[in-house]
């Protein structure tokens, strides 16, 4: 069968679908119902394919030589031309293989009494506190601490120091780069150097020591079996921090959203959490969040070779945006209900990515599936969460899922 032409918005400058895309969050999903799950657009003058659906990521997943990894200018700039989301082939590959050895089951047995120490200061918080408390800062602070002390193994000035630049740094991410004087983007750059060097300090100083997982990370080698210089890891560690922090935040933020905003879910939940195998039932209710609400949106990819995509044609040198929302028609409601059942009872039949796939699936989902049992088996079990009457409960989408006015909760004691 030959494959069809790439549909497009016929957009020419893009000026009217890059308002669209800032203004409309149902931009992708309207153009993907008159369009189909593989169209093209153009968005700042940069034309880009979107595809969404099991069969076009499928096709895209399998496809390896002739994709690299494509990220905007500005984060490109700001994570580093070391780094190995900017990477691709043998490079890749070989600081996978580095980084991966932070979150082998070895090292997360290690990490688990850290974070599981970190849960019990937060249930200990919501106990003894006279006001509301805005969870999602606080699961904000929690997944920032696990990368900053749990696995990077620092101290707390050297974790609060970092934290401050980190958040100059993520500001601009998305920003123009253009490193005048002043703008976000030239203080994130001065920002992007602090961080680099205090990191460069932490892994001097604390990699012989067994705080944190940096030692796991000595011996490794690059793509030529050369060792890994502290230039090169440092761009790597800032990677984590970036890949780890918001999304994990956002994932325990919309847990927990959910559950108050669905007390008949918490109570299926509850009868199945004390039991001593995994439980199940909370497997399916992080799947329900991260169908609902996924924490990463998309990611990029650029071809450099023409590909077909669920039998569309694209020429070659796209810029391709992976769009992870489920699909959904006007027809199936029920994927609008927040029913963690549907994945247990065999009703639910897409495959859902919320991690990626491929050679560029997430490095730290181990990590992240950990930080969330750990946290939502701790709090449920020790404390009664209440929703403080009055907030607003919507969520901002951007640059994750978190409920707009911080989840204001009280607790009591179960
Ligand atoms: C719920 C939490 C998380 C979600 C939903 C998530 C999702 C994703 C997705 C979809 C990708 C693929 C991007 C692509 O294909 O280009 C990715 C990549 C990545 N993630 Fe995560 N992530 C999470 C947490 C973490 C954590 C905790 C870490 C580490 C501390 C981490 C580290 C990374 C890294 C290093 C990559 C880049 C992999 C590569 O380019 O080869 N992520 N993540």
């Amino acid at each position: 069968m030959t494959a069809a032409a790439l549909p497009s918005t016929g957009a020419v400058t893009g000026l009217g679908e890059t308002l669209a895309f800032f203004l409309d969050p149902s931009f992708s999903q309207r153009r993907f119902r008159e369009l189909g799950d593989v169209f093209e657009t153009k968005l700042l003058a940069q034309s880009i394919v979107f595809i969404r659906g099991e069969r076009a990521i499928s096709d895209l997943l399998k496809l390896e030589y002739s994709l690299q990894g494509w990220w905007p200018e500005s984060v490109q700039q700001l994570l580093g031309s070391r780094s190995l989301a900017n990477r691709n082939g043998a490079d890749h590959k070989a600081r996978r293989r580095v980084v991966g050895q932070l979150f082998s089951s070895a090292a997360l047995s290690r990490y688990s009494p850290s974070i599981e120490s970190l849960v019990n200061d937060l249930a200990q918080e919501l106990q003894e506190a006279n006001g509301p408390i805005p969870l999602a800062a606080r699961m904000r602070r929690f997944a920032f601490s696990v990368i900053a002390t749990t696995v990077l193994g620092l101290e707390a000035t050297n974790r609060d120091a970092l934290f401050a630049d980190f958040e100059i740094w993520t500001r601009a991410l998305f920003s123009v780069p253009l490193a005048l004087p002043g703008t976000p983007f030239a203080k994130a750059l001065a920002a992007r150097q602090r961080l680099l060097d205090r990191l460069k300090t932490v892994l001097q100083t604390n990699s012989s020591s067994e705080q944190g997982g940096l030692d796991l990370l000595s011996g490794g080698l690059d793509e030529a079996g050369l060792p890994l210089d502290d230039d090169d890891l440092v761009e790597q560690l800032l990677l984590l921090l970036f890949a780890g922090y918001e999304t994990t935040a956002s994932s325990l933020s919309c847990l927990f959203r959910a559950l108050l905003l669905n007390p008949e879910v918490e109570h299926w939940l509850m009868q199945d959490l004390n039991s001593s195998d995994r439980p199940s039932r909370l497997d399916a209710t992080i799947l329900e969040v991260m169908r609902m609400t996924p924490p990463v949106g998309g990611f990029f990819r650029r071809n450099t070779q023409s590909i077909e995509l669920a039998n569309v044609a694209i020429p070659k040198g796209k810029v391709i945006q992976v769009v992870l929302s489920a699909s959904s028609s006007p027809d199936q409601t029920d994927l609008e209900t927040f029913r963690p059942q549907r994945h247990l009872d065999g009703s639910f039949q897409q495959t859902l990515l919320p991690f990626g796939g491929g050679e560029r699936v997430c490095l730290g989902k181990a990590l992240a599936e950990l930080e969330i049992r750990l946290m939502a088996v701790g709090l449920l079990q020790r404390v009664q969460l209440h929703l403080e009457p009055g907030q607003d409960l919507n969520l901002q989408l951007i640059p994750s899922p978190m409920p707009r006015e911080g989840l204001l909760v009280r607790a009591t004691a179960r």
